[in-house]
């Protein structure tokens, strides 16, 4: 049988990726992360847009040599179609149809958080279906229940901000650097978890609220600086402790429930928070009591990148799921 070579371009945020899966297989991939923004303290569109016009090319280029892949073993090109920031889609967007068309190649439009669910199948073991995934970004907090490559159902999320989100804006109140997940992530190792608590809004059902968390300590911090003012400075271990253990904690109440609502104990992580130590520590230990198996990818495929956008859109074009050139990215595409 001949075998089907996709080419993926990821262009949602402020990484530029570029990958090739054959017959599911990933067997290359790139991407320029843009790291100009952390001194403006987040994304900025504008200058996001400008990075992937600069970088796509090169990296498409850099990625068929390296792979020795000729044009013309090309299958189909497959692309992140939203949501994300709307410049940036523009930019990926309209590169894969100028390179589809002139190539006479089909072109995969691939939903950006599907396809960070799909990122499991790119390392070993890969989960079986149906499966359970908590999805937690920059962006996005998603519970999906996994039930085949194409058929997926979200059954909880945020309804306001995203977890990654939290973290960053918690740091910020911290005086922290963007992207400040991380920070809080390091500093917390050394902090004790239990030394302030922070209240956890719970929302009905499946779906998250994490803005709750960010006035509460907005306003924590407020009181206390007023009686000391270096007391960031002499309980900022603690704080992270506190405050990661809390998002945590929110987190995981949320995906023990589904677990036990549709009795499903194949438990995955996906998405740039999923690199998280104190997610990752209470995973294990939740696995270890409830019997789950967890599937976890490597850090590299937690984040964003074009490798899993390759490997959904290789599985759509398998099912027939290709578009014509009218397809146009959506910053707020739907998951279904
Ligand atoms: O998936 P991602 O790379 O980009 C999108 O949002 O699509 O996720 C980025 C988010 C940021 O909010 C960042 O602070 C957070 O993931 N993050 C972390 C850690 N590493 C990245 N949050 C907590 N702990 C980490 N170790
Ligand atoms: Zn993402």
């Amino acid at each position: 049988m001949k075998s089907v070579v996709v080419l993926g371009i990821e262009s949602s945020c402020d990484e530029t990726g570029v990958a090739l899966i054959r017959d599911g297989d990933l067997i290359g991939h790139r991407l320029a992360t843009q790291s100009d923004h952390s001194i403006y303290g987040g994304v900025v569109p504008e200058l996001a847009s400008r990075a992937h016009e600069r970088n796509v090319v090169p990296l498409v280029n850099a990625l068929l040599t390296q792979t020795n892949v000729p044009k013309s073993g090309l299958d189909a090109v497959a692309f992140t179609q939203g949501p994300g920031l709307l410049g940036s889609l523009l930019v990926g967007g309209s590169f894969a149809k100028g390179f589809a068309q002139a190539l006479e190649l089909p072109l995969v439009p691939v939903h950006h958080m599907r396809a960070h669910v799909l990122a499991h199948f790119l390392a070993d073991p890969k989960p079986t279906f149906p499966f359970l995934c908590l999805t937690v970004s920059g962006g996005h907090t998603q519970l999906v229940v996994v039930k085949s490559f194409l058929e997926m159902e979200v059954v909880g999320q945020t309804r306001d901000d995203a977890v990654g989100e939290a973290f960053d804006k918690a740091a910020k109140l911290l005086g922290l650097p963007y992207p400040g997940g991380i920070e809080i992530d390091k500093l917390a190792r050394q902090g004790d978890a239990s030394r302030f608590s922070f209240p956890l809004y719970q929302m009905p059902e499946l779906d998250y609220s994490f803005s709750g968390i960010k006035t509460a300590i907005l306003y924590f911090l407020r009181d206390q600086l007023t009686a000391d003012k270096d007391f960031v400075e002499k309980n900022l271990a603690d704080l992270c402790a506190s405050i990661q253990g809390a998002l945590v904690d929110l987190l995981l109440t949320k995906l023990i429930q589904a677990s036990e609502q549709f009795g499903l104990t194949s438990i995955a992580i996906a998405g740039g928070v999923a690199a998280n130590t104190g997610l990752r520590t209470r995973l294990q230990q939740e696995a270890q009591t409830r019997g789950w198996e967890l599937f976890v990818p490597d850090l590299m495929y937690c984040t964003d990148n074009a490798a899993m956008i390759a490997l959904t859109g290789y599985h759509y074009f398998r099912a027939g799921q290709v578009a014509d050139l009218s397809v146009s990215p959506s910053p707020r595409l739907p998951f279904s």
